[in-house]
């Protein structure tokens, strides 16, 4: 798979926190691996500010995300020829002719990323076609979420679609670029073993948890309209989600990975009515102690309506109406200010039929795969063995499968493979249109019920593990959150 080039990436929103935090860094990444032929990037912002002031500030930005082995000052010379930075209002048609100017209509491979409220997408896409630039080959990224709700995404898909087809359209959700979600695919599809295991009759039980330790930082304009559900749960949970439970693909091919992920999305279970205060639950934090320390409560945040009822957090209980998982509950969970910065996929099988040993614990000496995505990537299987003596005592132990073994190769960010991917036109690892709108649907009637009932998402301190409610989620089933491994 190669970038076709000279290539042009024009950034909308190109000072904003996702391109200074993440694709910025990623793009650097890509150069200093050589990764980046020939061409241009064109970072957009609204305000007027002189070129050489943009790239410190963007310098800055990449070196503070980047590690310090990565720091290197020649690098960022190449990678700095590369950037130009257009002042220009999204929603203004007349300053679209000021990036026409700077862009070569010959291009073979242009791409528009639209880092911006998904709000803006219909009025960009449609001033760059007012003003010529979406040539058949042209592509467009875009972020998520896309929309609040399933009837405002169908309207941008709309919007979007007037000008660009299906195939140049790339929805990007940045969990599906994580090293160990690609190795959860090579995982299930490249091995035999677990394949006769993964289903019903073996597997308990599946958590997919994706925890923060930070609260919403500089993002409150966004985090209150959105919340954790909108943010996390309706995208990167349920594509983890896609991944774990999807039928395997036929082959590594975009529309047929892409079928098999919307068909899992189509046997979920419909969650409505009373199952809504059953099986999720929202939680805001309140001030407590974060990462050493103290923190305040999410509505005396920055720019936080002292009112608000955005959740900080959300689990859920969900199940998947299929053969293959019938009576499998899969559990997920997401949350702003959690006890730490983790995202685990973890398949609890059963547990033996019947012990021969003097087992202390059935249920916790069971199988459990885990897969952890971050902050240390890595694969784990929990299995049983001897403990070693006289006597026949069993115990529980570990194997390890970490990146970090394969010759210390550097684990490539989420963004900088995504990015990577879109330049190369593979869109595999991008959601298609009825994905998008399936995933939707199914969270339309929880968004629809929380906002008719104006109830409070419970608290719960900072710095622990979410409200009260989420642990007898599963304490009600007689399970618990796999949580300090
Ligand atoms: C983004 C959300 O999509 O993912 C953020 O908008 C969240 O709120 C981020 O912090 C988490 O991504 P990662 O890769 O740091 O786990």
């Amino acid at each position: 798979m190669q970038i076709e080039q000279p290539y042009e990436l024009v950034l909308f929103g190109g000072l904003g926190d996702l391109a200074l935090r993440k694709l910025f860094p990623a793009l650097y990444l890509l150069e200093l691996d050589e990764r980046l032929p020939e061409g241009r990037i064109f970072a957009i912002g609204r305000k007027a500010l002189e070129h050489k002031v943009v790239i410190a500030q963007i310098k800055k930005a990449v070196f503070s995300h980047v590690q310090p082995d990565y720091q290197d000052c020649d690098c960022w010379q190449r990678f700095a020829k590369r950037l130009s930075y257009v002042c220009l209002d999204g929603q203004n048609p007349e300053d679209f002719t000021v990036l026409a100017a700077q862009l070569d209509e010959n291009c073979p491979n242009r791409l528009f990323y639209l880092a911006t409220a998904s709000s803006l997408y219909a009025d960009i896409v449609a001033n760059l076609n007012t003003s010529e630039l979406i040539q058949p080959t042209a592509k467009v990224i875009l972020e998520k979420p896309i929309g609040h709700d399933l009837a405002s995404a169908k309207e941008i898909n709309k919007s979007v679609a007037e000008h660009f087809d299906e195939k140049q359209i790339y929805r990007i959700d940045h969990y599906l670029g994580k090293e160990t979600v690609q190795n959860l695919m090579v995982l299930r599809f490249a091995n035999f073993i677990f394949e006769s295991q993964w289903n019903q009759k073996y597997i308990d039980h599946i958590q997919i948890s994706i925890s923060e330790s930070l609260g919403v930082e500089k993002r409150a304009g966004f985090y209150e309209q959105v919340g954790a559900f909108r943010d996390m749960m309706q995208n990167h949970l349920l594509q983890l989600l896609c991944i774990v439970a999807m039928e395997p693909p036929a082959k590594m091919e975009p529309n047929a990975v892409r079928d098999e992920k919307v068909k899992v999305i189509k046997a979920l279970r419909p969650i409505e009515g009373q199952d809504i205060l059953d099986n999720v639950i929202r939680g805001q934090y309140k001030k407590g102690v974060s990462d050493g320390h103290p923190v305040p409560k999410y509505r005396d945040e920055d720019g936080v309506d002292e009112n608000s009822l955005t959740e900080t957090f959300v689990a859920m209980k969900v199940e998947i109406e299929n053969w293959r998982w019938a009576g499998v509950p899969f559990y997920l969970r997401t949350g702003k200010r959690l006890a730490e910065r983790s995202c685990e996929i973890v398949v609890q099988f059963k547990e033996i039929p019947h012990s021969i040993f003097s087992l202390q614990d059935k249920k916790t000496m069971a199988n459990k795969l885990i897969f952890r995505l971050q902050p240390d990537e890595g694969i784990r299987l929990q299995l049983c063995e001897k403990k070693v003596g006289s006597g026949m005592k069993v115990r529980p132990m570990t194997l390890s499968l970490n990146p970090d073994d394969q010759n210390a190769a550097r684990v490539p960010e989420a963004y900088e493979r995504l990015l990577f991917d879109a330049l190369a036109s593979n869109p595999t690892l991008f959601l298609r249109d009825d994905e998008l709108m399936e995933a939707w649907d199914w969270v339309d009637p929880i968004l629809a019920a929380w906002q008719e009932s104006e109830s409070a998402p419970e608290s719960y301190t900072a710095g622990t593990w979410g409200p009260a409610a989420a642990t007898l989620l599963l304490a009600k089933d007689g399970r618990l959150w796999n949580e300090n491994n």
